[in-house]
């Protein structure tokens, strides 16, 4: 049977490769996300392509109530969403104090209360029917201290700890949920961020191969999924290790490169 996947941030990035997959597997979509051309663009891309349903809404997720007026078009219209990627979120590279707070609110509005939202009221659905899959786009920053884009680590520590959580408590219900831990990948985050030509980004992943891997681990509900092994050797064996005031000078270092 069809799966039909909703995708936030599906204009750039992972979230139009998560759409790509998706849709090479027949499932049909609903893309979110400001970009309304870029959207239209993908929709026209993946109808003629593979021949699946795409539906296409235009929504700031920043905004408050935006998270509910989503939720309510996609059900007035009698879409069910088999599949949530809670995808779309910004980072911003800077001293906390010295930062313009009304964007470091919009990123939480965003990675953290968007994110909240459509779990809540997608995720409710799931647990009635005992189907579906939920993937959240952390960070490898969720398991970490982040001088210097410090909001958004911690909007990735909330994203991180909230799935675990919530995949314990969703346990025998037919519904998973599975955080998505890239490391640093090659998308418009980095400019969006302003990280312009940051040596951080050298080397970075490549969206598709992030979004297959965090795909892969969505179908075989896994519950974290750090996308690169590196990084999950660099988390799992080595930081759990070094004093905590290390790590974050080794992360202050690696964000003003
Ligand atoms: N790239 C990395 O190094 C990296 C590493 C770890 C985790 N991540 C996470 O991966 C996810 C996807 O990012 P990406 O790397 O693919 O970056 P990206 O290319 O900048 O994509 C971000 C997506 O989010 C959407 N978006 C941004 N603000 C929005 C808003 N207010 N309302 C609705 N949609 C919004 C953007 O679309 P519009 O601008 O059209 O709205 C875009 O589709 C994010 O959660 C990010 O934190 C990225």
């Amino acid at each position: 049977m069809k799966n039909t996947a909703l995708i936030t941030g599906a204009s750039s990035g992972i979230g139009k490769e998560f759409a790509r997959i998706h849709a090479s597997k027949g499932g049909d979509l609903i893309l979110v996300a400001r970009r309304i051309e870029l959207l239209n663009r993908l929709k026209e891309e993946l109808i003629e392509k593979y021949k699946v349903a795409v539906q296409v809404i235009q929504k700031d997720l920043s905004v408050v109530g935006s998270s509910q007026e989503l939720y309510d078009e996609v059900t007035q219209n009698g879409w069910q969403v088999d599949y949530l990627f809670n995808n779309a979120g910004f980072g911003g590279k800077g001293a906390f104090l010295e930062r313009n707070l009304d964007n470091d609110v919009e990123m939480v509005r965003l990675n953290v209360m968007a994110l909240l939202k459509l779990t809540h009221l997608f995720g409710k659905d799931m647990k009635a029917r005992g189907k579906g899959k939920i993937l959240q786009t952390a960070s490898t920053a969720g398991f970490l201290p982040g001088p210097y884009q410090n909001t958004y680590f911690a909007t990735k520590a909330f994203v991180v700890s909230h799935t675990k959580g919530l995949a314990h408590e969703l346990k025998g219900t037919g519904v998973s949920v599975t955080a998505l831990c890239p490391g640093p990948v090659a998308t418009e985050f980095a400019k969006v961020a302003g990280f312009g030509s940051s040596k951080m980004f050298e080397g970075a992943s490549s969206a598709v191969k992030t979004a297959q891997k965090g795909y892969r681990a969505m179908e075989q509900g896994k519950v974290i999924c750090i996308s690169e092994f590196k990084f999950a050797l660099l988390i799992k064996a080595l930081m759990p290790f070094l004093p905590q005031k290390m790590t974050a000078s080794i992360i202050a270092k690696m964000q003003q490169s």
